[in-house]
């Protein structure tokens, strides 16, 4: 097999329906040669398992709910039931209770913004620390972000959850730079995804994005940030750590 992945060995998390953007890393990454692992959780699992039938090559799923320490502890023996090791794996992962967002930044309680930090961010570091036993030098872990720079409308107690995945991939870079594990994270545009349309008041930045982005944005093509994720799982980001690549038209460079 040839091609960017050819041989190499991926964990993706996060597909949920064939517009996640870990969908789009997955059948990307099938069809420049790599073998795909995916995992899915709890009540996703059946949809999941039709979804990945959509991909060029047949995917395995193993079942991880990172609120689950069970499921962390088992992942690498459930991993090695399908390949012998990993080069890369895909956090795709983001959720918190409706409380969080939407408008409700003063008033969420703690167990809410607990959970969403617990799923959006301790989950990243959870996620490395299981798969690291399988991960060999040159490898890469790698996260999803919505630029945490700013406040944005809406976003609210998930953007301060990315300020704090941006800030665990500086963390992680260090720790297990010297196991030779690069560590990164892709900073998309807004997409149409579940887990955005789940978002009540996201539509008000996306027309902003589409219309200011200097090589303009598709609301509905997770293309450009899934050949970014796959360009930084890649052999050919050898000494790039801790960074955050944006994928996202050049939106975050410019101003009004
Ligand atoms: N869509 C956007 O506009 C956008 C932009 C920048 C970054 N991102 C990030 O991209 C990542 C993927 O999101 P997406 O937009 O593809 O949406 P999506 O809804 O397709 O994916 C979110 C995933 O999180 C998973 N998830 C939620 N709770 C979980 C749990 N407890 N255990 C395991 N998995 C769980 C869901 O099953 C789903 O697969 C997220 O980190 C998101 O914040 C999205």
């Amino acid at each position: 097999m040839s091609g960017l992945m050819a041989g190499k060995r991926l964990l993706i998390t996060g597909i949920l329906t064939d517009q996640s953007i870990a969908f789009a890393v997955a059948k990307l990454a099938q069809e420049q040669g790599a073998t795909v692992v995916a995992s899915a959780f709890g009540r996703t699992m059946s949809l999941v398992e039709r979804i990945l039938k959509r991909l060029p090559e047949p995917a395995p799923l193993i079942e991880l709910d990172v609120t689950a320490p069970e499921h962390f502890a088992a992942l690498p023996d459930r991993v090695r039931e399908h390949v012998d090791g990993l080069d890369g794996v895909l956090h795709s992962i983001a959720n918190g209770p409706q409380s969080t967002l939407g408008g409700g930044f003063l008033t969420a309680g703690w167990e809410d913004v607990a959970k969403a930090i617990q799923i959006s961010t301790f989950s990243y570091k959870d996620l490395a620390v299981a798969c690291e036993p399988l991960l060999s030098r040159g490898s890469c872990v790698l996260g999803l972000t919505f630029d945490a720079t700013q406040a944005w409308p809406a976003y609210d107690w998930m953007g301060v959850a990315k300020a704090g995945l941006e800030s665990a991939n500086r963390y992680l870079a260090r720790y297990l730079g010297p196991k030779g594990i690069r560590v990164n994270l892709v900073s998309a545009g807004p997409l149409r995804t579940i887990a955005a349309k789940s978002i009540p008041g996201f539509e008000r930045f996306e027309q902003a994005w589409v219309d200011r982005s200097p090589l303009g944005w598709s609301l509905t093509d997770q293309e450009p940030a899934a050949r970014t994720c796959l360009a930084l799982l890649s052999d050919w980001f050898p000494s790039t750590t801790g960074e955050i690549v944006h994928a996202d038209g050049g939106f975050h460079a410019v101003g009004a």
